[in-house]
């Protein structure tokens, strides 16, 4: 194999696919030899740019000719994109691992690869390498463009491979990827993130603020939608911030005002936005936007300027509020979703109030709420105070409370409305009714065949279930 490194090109993404041909003639050879096909399950843990990067790591594995196999325990090669924003999330991982551990005893050509945001803290590698040795394949955040070139590497080494890099200011462009769902798709606008909220992780685990070139998303949105995509979400960690650093800056809302222009294309949706950073110019695009979904995900993480301001999160309660205010007159029929953290050090009762206040006063359409989980090298994982466990939970069954009664008084507002839908799947409970996600991004159930995944249509939303609907599909003749 080692001749073979010296021909690869040094040019990206000409190097990937290189080394590509050469696992493909890996795995060709060893499906001859066991007189089957090798199979991959790819499990992604943590957010939708986790998924999107899964997504890239099938692309590569299908063009090699692995073939996907859903049980995880019957696959040649897992791969776990794992996600470490919460000690929860780090905790599942190393359970999962360790019962896999059990089964490649018994399937021992099995190949384990581990992936994604939890890899780039060194202590788990350290931890990894210590007490997984099973596991063959470990990368990171940075070089995951270079999902081929590592598989030839194992393929050709047979020992453990491990390549971490601490940052990178690479963007690798133009690489296979395959979609979970033909009419829909995820786009990076940007990667890493540089506010340092003192809580979290991520900075330190996604690198520097990177955003692609406009035209680099426009081609692959192109592509997307002469593919079938007709609902795209745009990704990065602070979509308000994307552009400013490239070489000829560009602002999110004029990005927004490109793809707009992109025939075929119907629907577009972003995340996440935070609130410093939201302009006058993004709220004037969305309201006059054909396009842009009317959902607009605000995370406020707490109501309290106090804690706000310990957070790192640089805007007060009152200019959230008054956002929020200027968003909602802007675009009345805007639903508004936030993540909020309950027990940040030094949280008083006083200060979570705060938060139920500012959750009464902009009513969000839902709200994901989290338990704050410390971090080792945030900031706030030395801050004193934290607070007892008992305390956090009562908090957090009171403001869970208080958002689930909000969000169904707002689901409600819209029963007896048409609106359009986005047929995504055949219901999982009730093979009569398919799955639509509104505009809002709420989901509706109405009777209908898979013959209408993938189709914008019109539904009625006949009944409210809280947080989603029951509805019926009306002939476009009849709204018109
Ligand atoms: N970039 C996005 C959030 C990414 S992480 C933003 O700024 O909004 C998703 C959510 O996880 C955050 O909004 C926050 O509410 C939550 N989160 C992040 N770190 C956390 C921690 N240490 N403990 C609890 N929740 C956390
Ligand atoms: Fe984390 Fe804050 Fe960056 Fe979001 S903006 S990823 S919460 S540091
Ligand atoms: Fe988790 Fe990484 Fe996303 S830590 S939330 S998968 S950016």
């Amino acid at each position: 194999m080692t001749e073979l490194w010296m021909d690869a090109p040094t040019a990206e993404p000409e190097r990937q696919y290189y080394f590509m041909e050469q696992a493909r003639k890996y795995v060709e050879a060893k499906a001859k030899e066991l007189g089957r096909d090798l199979t991959f399950c790819v499990t992604t843990f943590g957010c939708q740019m986790n998924a999107r990067d899964s997504e890239k790591l099938v692309g590569v594995l299908e063009k090699i000719g692995y073939k996907e196999e859903t049980v995880e325990e019957q696959a040649d090669f897992v791969i776990y994109n794992t996600c470490t924003v919460r000690e929860n999330a780090n905790m599942r991982v190393y359970g999962r691992l360790g019962q896999l551990g059990h089964i490649k005893k018994s399937h021992p050509h099995m190949m384990i690869g581990l992936c994604g945001c939890m890899m780039q803290e060194p202590e788990v590698v350290e931890k990894l390498k210590k007490s997984y040795r099973f596991v063959d394949l470990i990368f990171g955040t940075h070089n995951i463009y270079k999902f081929a070139e590592l598989l030839a590497t194992r393929f050709a080494s047979e020992r453990m491979v491990i390549d971490i890099w601490k940052d990178t200011d690479k963007i690798v462009e133009d690489l296979p990827s395959e979609r979970k769902f033909p009419f829909k798709s995820g786009v990076n606008i940007m990667f890493g993130c540089n506010n340092f909220c003192s809580y979290c992780i991520v900075p330190y685990v996604r690198g520097r603020e990177r955003s692609r070139e406009p035209k680099a998303i426009i081609r692959e949105i192109e592509r997307l939608v002469a593919d079938g995509v007709v609902e795209i979400m745009l990704l990065g960690q602070n979509v308000n911030s994307y552009g400013k650093n490239l070489e000829e800056p560009i602002t999110f809302a004029q990005l927004l005002e490109e793809i707009e222009k992109i025939e075929g294309l119907e629907r577009i949706r972003f995340m996440t936005s935070h609130p410093k950073d939201l302009s006058d110019e993004l709220i004037e695009v969305m309201k006059h936007s054909k396009k842009v979904c009317r959902h607009l995900h605000l995370p406020v993480q707490s109501g309290s300027t106090n804690i706000l301001e310990k957070m790192n999160r640089r805007y007060t309660k009152e200019q959230y509020l008054m956002l929020a205010k200027k968003i909602k007159e802007a675009v009345p029929d805007i639903s508004l979703t936030t993540d909020i953290i309950v027990g940040f050090p030094g949280e008083s009762e006083e200060d979570f109030l705060e938060t139920m206040d500012v959750v009464r006063q902009v009513r969000y359409d839902s709200a994901f709420t989290f338990i704050y989980s410390k971090r080792t090298g945030t900031p706030a994982a030395v801050m004193e105070e934290q607070v007892p466990e008992a305390v956090i939970k009562d908090r957090f069954d009171r403001l869970l409370k208080e958002v689930q009664e909000i969000s169904a008084e707002e689901c409600k507002k819209q029963e007896g409305s048409i609106q359009k839908a986005l047929v995504e799947t055949v219901n999982d409970h009730d093979a009569s009714l398919v799955t639509g996600r509104l505009s809002n991004n709420l989901l509706v159930h109405f009777p209908g065949d898979s013959s209408l995944i993938g189709k914008l249509v019109n539904v009625k939303l006949e009944e409210c279930k809280g947080f989603y609907y029951l509805g019926s599909k009306v002939d476009s003749a009849k709204t018109e």
